[in-house]
């Protein structure tokens, strides 16, 4: 099996809170994993550590089979790793353009930032993957103007648009609405057929069943258990969660 991440060992402590004890974890290619568990449980921990937001106390990350030392944010986007959240994702004081190249500006070969050309692109970037049509909404406008699913369509475009290989979604549905939360869960299947992978976190366990192919359950920073979504049905996950939340055993 071909993996894009795999992370073994890995454990984290803040202060006196162990959030993540031994837990390993992987994701193959085209693969797109749920992560459940109950508040505290470490899930946000674990993909921040993948993103090199935090650095794990121990263990070992590797992408594509190569070990990664010091994971930093830049250095896991230039894996290919991307995040779609509502909050934090983008630069809320900035343009929508200056976001959707946030890091990755081009440039012409003297270094000149190409502003126009990434207005441009930005413009049609709108209209063809965002099907943004509110007249308020242009490649200047400020992102916090934004409504949440707005924003969440900025994060999408720019995954979409930079081929990322890896796309973690930190409950990317929370806030949203039928609507927006309905084009989202498309927005990951969608990432499937581009062949693609994704970890998906979601509290809502019939958002996470309906798009991944694997769900890994964490419970006190712990792995309790994972499931092929094949193999079960959602009524079946459903009991298993509540016995994870009574016992902390899937069994
Ligand atoms: N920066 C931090 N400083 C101190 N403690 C932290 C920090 N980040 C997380 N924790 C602690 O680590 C544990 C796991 O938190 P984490 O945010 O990973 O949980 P989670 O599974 O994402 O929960 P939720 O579903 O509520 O988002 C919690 O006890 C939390 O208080
Ligand atoms: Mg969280």
């Amino acid at each position: 099996m071909d993996y894009i991440l795999e992370m073994r060992d890995i454990t984290k402590s803040f202060g006196e809170v162990q959030s993540l004890r031994n837990v390993n974890f992987r994701v193959a290619a085209n693969e797109i994993v749920g992560l459940l568990g109950d508040n505290g449980a470490g899930k946000s921990t674990l993909i921040k550590i993948i993103t090199g937001y935090h650095r794990p106390d121990s263990g070992e990350i590797l992408f594509r089979g190569q070990k990664v030392e010091d994971l930093t944010v830049p250095k896991a986007r230039a894996l290919g790793v991307e995040t779609v959240y509502q909050e934090r994702a983008l630069a809320d004081l900035q343009t929508l353009w200056r976001n959707i190249f946030l890091g990755r500006e081009l440039s012409n070969r003297f270094g000149v930032l190409q502003v126009k050309r990434m207005k441009e692109e930005t413009h049609r970037l709108m209209v063809e993957q965002m099907g943004y049509t509110s007249s308020a909404v242009n490649p200047d406008s400020v992102i916090k103007t934004f409504s949440g699913g707005e924003k969440q369509g900025v994060a999408i475009t720019r995954a979409l648009y930079f081929h990322a290989e890896l796309v973690i979604l930190d409950e990317p549905t929370m806030g949203l609405s039928l609507h927006e939360t309905r084009k989202l869960l498309n927005f990951v299947r969608d990432i499937k057929v581009a062949g693609k992978s994704a970890v998906f976190i979601d509290h809502n366990v019939f958002h996470v069943y309906s798009v991944a192919d694997r769900v890994v359950v964490l419970d006190r920073g712990q792995i309790a258990g994972e499931f092929l979504t094949k193999d079960i049905t959602h009524d079946e996950l459903m009991e298993k969660m509540y016995r994870v939340a009574q016992t902390g055993s899937l069994d």
